[in-house]
C-alpha cells in the first residue's frame, strides 16, 4: 500500500502560482518545514531508503538540498557535499552550466571533494526540468556511481538519465 505519510508531506508543501515568474508554479517547501513531524518524515524515508546501499558521499545542490541533505548525510554515516552556485566556494572547482526554466545557472563543487569509485546519493527538493540535476551529475563526473533522490518530481516523467533508469523511480511523491 501508499505510505500515509506521503500523503501529508505532499499536502505540506504549498503550490505558488506564477512566482517567481508568470506561468511558474513554484512548490514552497517552506511551509512543509514548519512541521516537525512531517520534517522528519521525509529525512527518514529517505534514509531507510539509503541507509544500506553503502553510499559515502551526500550531494545537496542549492540551496533546499542544503536543507534536507546535511540530516540524511549524518544519519547514513555519509559525508556532505554542497554544490553550490557559481562564485561562493573558496577553493578550486569544477563548474557545470545549465539552463534553468527561469534563466541560467552554474552548479560548482569543491576539487577533491569526492573520489572515483564513490556511491554519491544526490538530493534536492524538486526535479522540473531536470537540467539541475543533470548538471550534478556531470559534475560528480563518470566515475561515481550515483544515485538521485527529490521530494518531487513535477512534470519529467520521461527524462532518462544517462544510466536510462527513470528519474520518477527516485521521486518521494
Ligand atoms: C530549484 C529547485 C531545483 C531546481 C529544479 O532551484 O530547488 O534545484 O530549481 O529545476 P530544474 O529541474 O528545471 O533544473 P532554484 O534554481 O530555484 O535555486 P534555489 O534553490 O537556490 O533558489
Amino acid at each position: 500500500g501508499v505510505d500515509p505519510r506521503l500523503q501529508a508531506i505532499s499536502a505540506a508543501i504549498r503550490v505558488v502560482p506564477h512566482f517567481p515568474k508568470p506561468g511558474i508554479m513554484f512548490n514552497d517547501i517552506t511551509t512543509l518545514l514548519l512541521h516537525p513531524k512531517v520534517f522528519k518524515d521525509v529525512v527518514e524515508i529517505f534514509v531507510d531508503r539509503y541507509r544500506d546501499m553503502e553510499i559515502s558521499a551526500v550531494a545537496g545542490i542549492e540551496a533546499r538540498g542544503f536543507i534536507f541533505g546535511p540530516s540524511i548525510a549524518l544519519a547514513i554515516g555519509a559525508k556532505f557535499i554542497p554544490l553550490r552556485k557559481p562564485k561562493k566556494l573558496p577553493g578550486e572547482v569544477f563548474s557545470e552550466a545549465y539552463e534553468l526554466e527561469y534563466g541560467t545557472d552554474c552548479l560548482e563543487m569543491h576539487v577533491g571533494a569526492v573520489h572515483p569509485g564513490e556511491r554519491v546519493l544526490v538530493i534536492d527538493d524538486l526535479v522540473a526540468t531536470g537540467g539541475t540535476l543533470c548538471a550534478a551529475i556531470r559534475l560528480l563526473g563518470p566515475m561515481q556511481t550515483e544515485w538521485k533522490a527529490c521530494l518531487y518530481t513535477r512534470r519529467v516523467p520521461s527524462l532518462k538519465l544517462h544510466n536510462q533508469v527513470n528519474l520518477r523511480r527516485y521521486s518521494l511523491l
